[in-house]
């Protein structure tokens, strides 16, 4: 059994040198020198959709991608970034799960840090059992957000040039940055092309990736018989 199937997360390398090019020893000091962050971060977003960067991410990934949803795959459009300088609420996330936002239960996140991420300057998740556990209780009025054992909160170390799948069913989120450096990390979501979809559906949040030669073949035999 997979990591991510026993926990709901899991920590996978880029093996691809690409990824190097976009690690900036900089980042962990940039509000030291910027001003406007959430320009900068736009910035960041843009260049990063402009070379497709998540799309080089997916490609260095396919096989664990492959394990994990199938050949036939939909990536989400654009990718989003986030910079989290210390001591700033902005940008933080409280515990939550991505299904909540409409999200599909059938996705998977894929979160990249560009800089060392460890303590506050990480996201944390609770694992899948503790989630499920939990989802089942506060579903009920058992439970209410507040009850959450913060022992069970886990903030993953993950170093620049690895990347974190997880699924957006795992209660995850950020606190306040607490270090003395920024943290810059991209994210972006992935699934089956054929899994169900939330109120994010393929063509205007998501896109194909790739199809297996099946679905390959029979789509081009079907717009040949229109
Ligand atoms: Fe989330």
């Amino acid at each position: 059994m997979s990591d991510f199937n026993k926990y709901g997360y899991q920590i996978l390398d880029i093996k691809d040198s690409f990824i190097d090019s976009y690690i900036d020893n900089d980042f962990l000091n940039i509000h030291e020198s910027i001003n406007d962050i959430n320009e900068y971060r736009l910035g960041l977003i843009s260049k990063f959709n402009n070379d497709e960067l998540h799309k080089k991410i997916a490609q260095s990934l396919k096989i664990e991608l492959n394990n994990l949803l199938g050949p036939d795959l939909a990536i989400q459009r654009s990718l989003n970034a986030t910079v989290q300088t210390p001591e700033n609420d902005e940008g933080i996330l409280a515990e939550h799960s991505d299904t909540w936002c409409g999200n599909s239960h059938y996705e998977i996140v894929i979160w990249v840090p560009l800089t060392k991420c460890i303590g506050t300057r990480s996201m944390y998740v609770y694992d899948l059992s503790y989630s499920l556990s939990f989802w089942k209780d506060y579903i009920k009025g058992n439970k209410k957000m507040s009850d959450l054992d913060r022992n069970e909160k886990k903030y993953l170390e993950i170093n620049p040039g690895q990347a974190l799948i997880f699924s957006p069913n795992i209660i995850h989120g950020s606190d306040v940055n607490k270090t003395t450096e920024t943290r810059v990390s991209l994210n972006f979501r992935m699934k089956n092309l054929f899994s169900p979809y939330g109120d994010k559906d393929l063509f205007n949040y998501f896109e194909v990736f790739t199809r297996s030669s099946v679905t390959e073949l029979s789509q081009s035999f079907l717009r040949c018989m229109k």
